[in-house]
């Protein structure tokens, strides 16, 4: 159960943002109990019978799902008492130094005690922090850290999740080190020939003595040559902080940007009388980036969002952080077009920002979903009075580093735009603390109300006023505020299932199936088709883009069913078991719906086709099927057995829609974003083949599956890290024998793994499964479902057998090295 922790440099990790040499990894041997333990902060307590496990961790997305917990929030045990407890060696070595304990984010109201003493209190369970245990240590000897976390019911408006679920760090440092995000990098000169890199590094003396540093600021290529170096002396008087400020010029730098993210690093070492008392490391990318009423540029270069809004679930996996789960869902975002996450509504993980930085995306950093006015009652208003600042100015300092990062959001939806009196003027603390922290990038909020926001000066206290949901509204805020810079900060809110298609096409509210279809025009009211948004973003390129709701299904927020809109307070059980999302243009496994590729037409330029609806309508003979195309071919071509159903341009064949959304006058929108025939049903073989210059460049075929026959399976990487975090992503198909998609199939598979790893959660994005994310079986759904298996430590084979009854089974095998 004893943690020894070893000498003080264990490692410099090169990924990372901000890392200091002597952070230890604090995730292993944890001990847990979910309910109330009277007593569990006290040193004597008896914990043996608690259970045993790593971090991070979320209770909640154990399960089971259950009626009792709100389908709003995912219908997941999220709520109630969670207790962790970790029994630590801490070295005699250590003493004299400065132990700090750092906790990425725990959900929700943490209270920390050490040998049973308390250190301190976080409610925000989205921004992390640390705390310095050194007074309450046992030096030379065991000692015991207790956290209770205790979220509350109706206290969010999506899943959460619950727990210790990003990662935990020990520091020990030198009395003199580096304070906790501690530098500051910006580059306020960039030109071909030199960037002029300005550094500000609070560095912390917690002597009874002054001290006398000097401060070593070296720098490194992309490559990791190093490319500038400064030095800087000074006096720091017995306990307290001084900033040391250079700046270094830096040669032909290679900017951060979309398809080249090069990042440089920055070593700070503190040294004193020839000995490193710290060194603490910093990535930080080269790029300019500017904004005015036309529109954002990245180094001199107009870019548009093509955005999405994220929550921060890895859907199974619960909101626990894995690292390569952010990364898949950010490769599968970049492969739809994306170039933009929004951070909906909170600070995402230091994971999710690293990756963006690596991947070149461009980030919106929301700090709040509200501000004191409650969404729901017991949520973050509770303890936004007493934490608002504290935490958004916590949420720049830890991100101000990212390249990635371009916007900072105060919030989403607040409910004090209706407020005339103080709601501008809480926005105007908000901007001014984040511009207190960070002057370098612009600040926004999504509105979703129109006018209110604008006439009562509350979006003017913002550089950038994000609109949510009002296409319509663009050019008449151009007109009235000339000079605001504007952008749709969230966008469309259109619901579908993957696969699911209902006949004849209808714009219903809800569906007896507990599904939406997916020929992508159903939503709640203030709902459209992307199509409408893209309309508008074409009249109005002064537009700076738009962030989709969203780009991945979520848990929780089960609309169209279960609940109302954003003003319904209680449960939303109304459609049990429904409890997660619709709105994603990929499901909650990652595996995209029709949307993705309409998307996908629109944000890409390399050659693609998509056709839907399955071509397996049995019974239907004869009778019309409406076939859409979403592709960015000049023209597609339709053949049904062989034989053309016509050619349609795109641009000028145009497909109707229903549409019916507020403020919205028409209630029909003729889109030139789709191409659809009206097919009169005959299984066999559907084609579509785009052209391009009149050059066939795509095509895609649909067949007619017969019964279900066997699985396949397919692995998203065939060799993992054995690092016991790592994961592999197994698609699952239940094919007929000709290798066909059967698009209806829901059979049972079950699935046992042999070697190297572990199954952590099975999934087949279907919103009303209440199967357990973490059995070792689940049913198909469209024909598909996914396992996810996690390395261990030990490399070797990793083989997963996938079986079920009638079908021929299927095997893949992983190497995790
Ligand atoms: C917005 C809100 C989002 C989500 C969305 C669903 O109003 O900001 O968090 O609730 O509606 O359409």
């Amino acid at each position: 159960m004893k943690q020894i922790v070893t000498g003080l440099i264990l490692f410099l990790l090169t990924i990372g943002n901000t890392l200091s040499a002597q952070d230890q990894n604090f995730n292993k041997s944890w001990l847990f109990f979910n309910d109330k333990a009277e007593g569990a902060e006290k040193v004597q307590f008896d914990d043996s019978s608690w259970r045993k496990l790593d971090l991070p961790h979320d209770w909640a997305i154990e399960g089971p799902f259950d009626s009792k917990y709100n389908a709003r929030c995912g219908g997941l045990p999220f709520h109630g008492i969670g207790w962790y407890r970790k029994h630590f060696l801490i070295p005699e070595s250590a003493k004299g130094k400065v132990v700090r304990i750092e906790f990425e984010g725990a959900m929700y109201d943490a209270y920390v005690w050490v040998n049973g003493k308390l250190v301190g209190n976080h409610p925000y369970g989205y921004i992390g922090f640390e705390f310095d245990i050194s007074q309450y240590l046992n030096y030379g000897q065991d000692n015991i850290i207790a956290v209770r976390l205790t979220p509350q019911d109706l206290s969010s408006r999506w899943y959460p999740g619950a727990g210790i679920y990003r990662n935990t760090w020990l520091k020990i440092d030198e009395a003199v080190h580096v304070a906790h995000w501690g530098t500051y990098i910006t580059t306020p000169t960039v030109t071909d020939q030199k960037a002029t890199v300005q550094n500000e590094t609070t560095i912390e003396n917690k002597n009874n003595q002054e001290a006398t540093i000097t401060v070593i600021q070296e720098y490194f290529s992309p490559e990791g040559k190093s490319v500038g170096k400064t030095e800087e002396t000074m006096t720091i008087p017995a306990h307290s902080s001084k900033v040391s400020g250079t700046w270094c010029n830096i040669k032909e730098p290679k900017r951060w940007d979309l398809a080249t993210p090069h990042l440089y690093r920055a070593v700070t070492s503190i040294e004193q009388n020839g000995k490193i008392l710290d060194s603490y490391q910093t990535r930080f990318g080269i790029r300019h980036i500017s904004y005015n009423k036309d529109g954002f540029y990245l180094n001199g270069r107009k870019i548009r969002f093509n955005g999405v809004c994220l929550h921060h679930d890895n859907g199974a996996l619960g909101a626990a952080v894995y690292r390569r789960a952010d990364e898949r869902k950010l490769q599968i975002m970049k492969d739809m077009g994306v170039n933009a996450i929004r951070t909906s509504h909170n600070p995402p993980s230091k994971e999710l920002l690293e990756l963006c930085d690596e991947m070149g995306l461009l980030v919106q950093d929301e700090a709040f979903d509200v501000w004191s006015m409650p969404k729901v009652p017991n949520g973050y208003n509770v303890f936004f009075n007493e934490w608002a600042e504290r935490d958004i100015k916590d949420m720049v300092k830890r991100d101000r580093n990212h390249p990635s990062i371009v916007m900072w959001s105060i919030g989403n939806e607040i409910l004090e735009q209706k407020d005339k009196k103080y709601g501008w003027k809480t926005a105007k603390m908000l901007n001014d603390y984040v511009k207190e922290m960070d002057k370098t990038r612009p600040t926004t909020a999504g509105f979703n109300h129109y006018s209110g926001p604008y006439d009562n000066n509350m979006a003017q206290q913002v550089d950038i006023a994000g609109m949510n949901y009002k296409p319509t509204k663009y050019g008449e805020v151009r007109d009235n505020y000339p000079n605001l810079p504007i952008y749709g900060s969230e966008t469309s809110s259109c619901t579908s299932s993957r696969g699911v298609y209902h006949l004849p096409i209808e714009k219903y509210k809800t569906h007896e199936s507990l599904h939406v279809s997916s020929y992508d025009l159903i939503g709640p009211p203030w709902a459209y088709p992307p199509d409408i948004e893209f309309h508008f973003q074409e009249q109005y390129p002064h537009s700076m883009g738009e962030f989709i709701w969203t780009g991945f299904d979520y848990l929780g927020e089960p609309t169209p069913y279960g609940g109302k809109d954003n003003s319904t307070n209680g449960y939303w059980n109304g459609d049990w078991p429904v409890h997660s999302s619709y709105f994603g243009a990929v499901d909650l496994c990652g595996f995209p719906k029709d949307r993705f590729f309409l998307y996908q037409s629109q944000w890409t330029s390399k050659p693609m086709i998509h056709l839907l609806p399955h071509w397996n309508w049995k019974g239907m003979e004869g009778q019309n099927i409406p076939v859409y195309c979403y592709t960015n071919c000049d023209e597609a071509e339709l053949f049904l057995n062989g034989k053309s159903m016509g050619k349609k341009v795109k641009g000028k064949d145009l497909t109707e829609l229903k549409v019916d959304f507020l403020r919205y006058e028409p209630k029909t929108f003729m889109s030139k974003y789709r191409l659809s025939w009206d097919v009169p049903y005959a299984a066999g073989e559907l084609k579509v083949v785009g052209y391009k210059n009149g050059q066939a460049v795509q095509e895609k075929i649909i067949h007619t599956a017969g019964k279900p026959a066997k699985i396949s399976l397919s692995v998203d990487r065939k060799n993992i890290d054995a690092s016991g975090t790592d994961l592999a992503y197994v698609t699952v198909r239940i094919e007929d024998k000709n290798g066909n998609l059967c698009p209806t199939a829901d059979n049972q598979i079950f699935f046992k793994l042999r070697g190297a790893g572990s199954l952590i959660a099975v999934d087949n994005g279907n919103q009303a499964s209440l199967e357990s994310f973490q059995a070792n079986h689940r049913k198909a759904f469209s024909g598909m479902a996914l396992a996810i298996i996690k390395s261990t430590e030990t490399a070797g084979n990793i083989q997963l057998t996938a079986t079920s009854k009638g079908l021929k089974s299927a095997k893949v095998v992983i190497i995790s090295k």
